[in-house]
């Protein structure tokens, strides 16, 4: 795991950004072996560990398959616009070089809530005109998408994929994740592509005491049995395999092993609007 401090950022956003505060996609970087995380980070990063000794496991995962989507997204489905919401920093691999690899005109509009994203983002997106990123908060649906931002890159009379990537079990029950996934499948046409990963509660009592170490860390966290997952998959048709752990969601080669304990606490579906 990475012992140094984040790397540089933008000036403006850098202003905003308080490196003594956890934050939920730094924490998330350094559990992906990231660099761009501070102590605070590292702290919450390595209580979760401790807690969840797969959590590594689980945000490579989680990671890996996102990739697979995304190029099944455009090399099958022929998808060349996505909308990727709680984005993420930058890591190895990301949304619009996976897209734009296999389609260089693919445009992709990352939102994430915090700044540190926004200044990394920019800084990887500077000579990139089909992609953008937007500091938003994804539980307002309405911002991002009247944003001229995305309209500059989405047309949504055309198909469209709204990436959800364990994003939604960062959201609480009273903050109606099911509703935030309806706003957009309302909002984009017959043909478009809805992605979500989550947290699997599987009853696991490991996975309460992860839920109570995010809830005290960022006062939000949930992990979701399979019912209220499908649930937020409503009025989608799911594409094969349906919901399944990430791992066996279309994996490049056979998996030569049973999936471990921690690997079945992510799931990922990916769905139609018919
Ligand atoms: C666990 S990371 C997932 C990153 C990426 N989607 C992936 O799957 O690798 C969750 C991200 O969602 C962002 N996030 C959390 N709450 C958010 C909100 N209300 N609005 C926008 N982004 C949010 C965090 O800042 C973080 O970058």
């Amino acid at each position: 795991m990475a012992e140094s401090d984040a790397a540089t950022t933008g000036q403006t956003a850098a202003q905003e950004i308080d490196t003594t505060v956890p934050s939920i996609a730094r924490a998330y970087d350094y559990i992906l072996g990231g660099k761009d995380n501070y102590a605070a980070d590292r702290a919450v990063g390595d209580q979760i560990i401790n807690n969840l000794p797969g959590a590594p496991v689980i945000a490579t995962d989680n990671r890996a398959t996102l990739i697979r989507v995304v190029r099944q997204l455009v090399t099958e489905h022929r998808i060349k616009q996505f909308v990727d919401l709680g984005s993420g920093l930058p890591t190895a691999e990301n949304v619009h070089q996976i897209a734009q690899r296999h389609d260089p005109e693919a445009k992709v509009v990352y939102v994430d809530n915090d700044p540190i994203v926004l200044a990394h983002g920019r800084a990887l997106l500077e000579e990139n005109e089909n992609t953008t990123v937007l500091q938003a908060d994804l539980r307002d649906g309405k911002e991002i998408y009247d944003n001229p931002a995305t309209r500059a890159l989405i047309d949504f009379g055309k198909p469209v994929a709204i990436i959800l990537s364990a994003i939604l079990h960062h959201l609480n029950d009273d903050e109606d994740p099911a509703s935030l996934v309806q706003y957009w499948v309302d909002k984009i046409p017959s043909g478009s592509y809805v992605f979500i990963s989550h947290f699997r509660s599987l009853n696991d009592p490991r996975s309460v005491e992860i839920e109570n170490v995010l809830q005290a860390s960022f006062g939000r966290g949930r992990w979701r049995t399979d019912d209220e997952i499908l649930a937020l998959f409503d009025g989608l048709e799911l594409v094969e395999p349906g919901i399944v752990a990430c791992a066996e969601w279309r994996p490049d080669e056979p998996l030569d092993d049973e999936l471990t304990d921690w690997q079945r606490l992510i799931v990922a579906g990916l769905a139609i609007k018919p």
